[in-house]
């Protein structure tokens, strides 16, 4: 009897989170344009294209009408999956709105075009993936229910796996360990995905970053152990801080007897139209060669790549460039006294912020971020262990943190915005766009509505 053959398959992330990590998302759609027809033919599970910091990055700095580009991409693939991230109950923003905001959001992403809704929250709190998740599978898609992947002494096999099967209750089809920092090893990685798949017959997906080198590593023992979904990055825009290589892993893994349905000559082209890309954005400095290196200080640290270069550039507006180090060694202490949340939006910056505050404080707590104060509220959900109590009282003072769900208190949003946006939004996506980001919106529907009467005028000057 021939052996039953363990298949793997790849969701592409040059579209986001690879372009995120290494270029700050500032990859355009007319550049990625050319290739959508290719990628679309190579095989992926999914082309990971939406979500994180594209909606942000679109309307702040590209000029582009995320949803445009979102339909756009869809009508030029129309055989492959495509998938976004989305911050639970946070959306793509930094913290928590409203239930009717997220159900139209997920609703309207699904009805321009979107697949996998990939769903995490920053404290693994389940509360704050419920409405998204419930959202997702009403309107059609799948709900990928996401572990934001960290440790500490809270952080056990044993909860993740509670986790995992509460996440399956709400409806998640499959399950995704996201490893943002790339902290994740072989060994853990063999060991959480074993004990995900003895306790739940779900397809898993593995999402981890190469910043500290340990990613291709991981990536086979998590296949040994059944993984069966790997997220990578075609090889211009793979390693560093971004995801490891797609055509290196394919290779391995036929090599190890694994089955991979991807098509090389179709990877090779993506490759090389991608490197001329890259290029592009090294000569201009976008990309710089630090993103590209493998850094194990985030093992010691557990930062990831991405909150680095935040703490660096906070540092360098306070003229405080050589307080470096005593800041990076605050950050596991803040996080001990916020609970051990993990480091990913938004919590990922709120650390770092408190933990530069501390150093150049010169006393820890003496100032803090109106997200902190929040976040020892409970307006973010419930924290992995319980806030220092002491660190709670000093920063709440008699105040009592919150335990309901914070969103239960927060009034619908959507009607009234419709209402004030009457004449200036054109559709529920211009409305959407206003409640994530009203200043960008406002902005970018009146350059939108300029450059139309431009167009009427050039036309009628030309006729
Ligand atoms: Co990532």
């Amino acid at each position: 009897m021939a052996r039953k053959v363990q298949k793997v398959q790849f969701v592409e992330t040059v579209l986001r989170d690879a372009n995120q990590s290494l270029i700050a998302t500032r990859l355009p759609y007319d550049k990625f344009e050319p290739m959508l027809e290719t990628i679309d033919k190579v095989g992926y599970y999914a082309a990971e294209c939406w979500g994180g910091a594209t909606f942000d990055v679109c309307l702040r700095y590209l000029h582009e009408d995320p949803w445009e580009r979102l339909r756009k991409i869809r009508a030029k693939m129309p055989n492959t999956k495509l998938q976004m991230l989305l911050r639970g109950q946070n959306v793509l923003g930094y913290s928590h709105y409203p239930d009717d905001f997220v159900k139209l959001f997920v609703t309207k992403a699904v009805e321009n075009g979107m697949d996998v809704i990939r769903i995490f929250d920053a404290l693994n709190d389940v509360n704050n993936l419920k409405v998204a998740m419930e959202a997702t599978k009403k309107a059609g898609a799948i709900a990928s229910g996401t572990i934001s992947y960290t440790t500490s002494p809270v952080h056990t096999h044993k909860k993740y796996v509670e986790m995992v099967k509460e996440m399956k209750r709400m409806g998640a089809d499959t399950i995704c360990i996201k490893d943002m920092a790339g902290i994740m090893g072989p060994q853990e990685a063999y060991d959480l995905v074993s004990a995900i798949k003895d306790a739940v017959d779900m397809p898993i997906d593995l999402h981890t970053h190469s910043t500290t080198g340990l990613a291709f590593m991981t990536y086979l023992k998590a296949v040994e152990a059944g993984v069966d979904i790997i997220d990578t990055a075609i090889s211009p825009f793979s390693g560093g801080t971004s995801q490891p290589c797609t055509e290196t892993m394919a290779y391995a893994l036929r090599q190890l007897g694994y089955q991979v349905d991807l098509d090389d000559s179709l990877t090779q082209k993506m490759a090389e139209y991608f490197k001329g890309i890259r290029d592009e954005f090294i000569a201009d400095g976008t990309l710089m060669p630090k993103s590209m290196a493998t850094d194990p200080k985030c093992l010691i640290y557990e930062v990831p790549g991405g909150m680095l270069s935040n703490l660096l550039s906070q540092l360098k507006q306070m003229n405080a460039l050589d307080r470096f180090d005593e800041a990076l060694m605050e950050v596991p202490q803040v996080r001990k006294d916020m609970g051990y949340p993990p480091l990913v939006t938004p919590t990922s910056q709120m650390v770092g912020v408190q933990a530069v505050r501390n150093v150049l404080d010169g006393q820890r707590y003496k100032t803090v971020s109106k997200e902190i104060k929040a976040y020892c509220r409970g307006e973010y959900g419930r924290t992995p262990a319980p806030v220092n109590p002491t660190v709670q009282k000093q920063i709440l003072g008699d105040e009592k943190p919150m335990t309901t769900r914070y969103a239960d208190s927060l009034e619908p949003v959507v009607p009234a915005t419709r209402k004030k946006l009457k004449g200036v939004a054109r559709n529920d996506e211009d409305v959407l766009s206003y409640i994530a980001f009203p200043n960008l919106a406002e902005k970018f529907f009146q350059e939108r509505k300029e450059k139309e009467e431009n167009i009427v005028t050039y036309t009628i000057t030309k006729a």
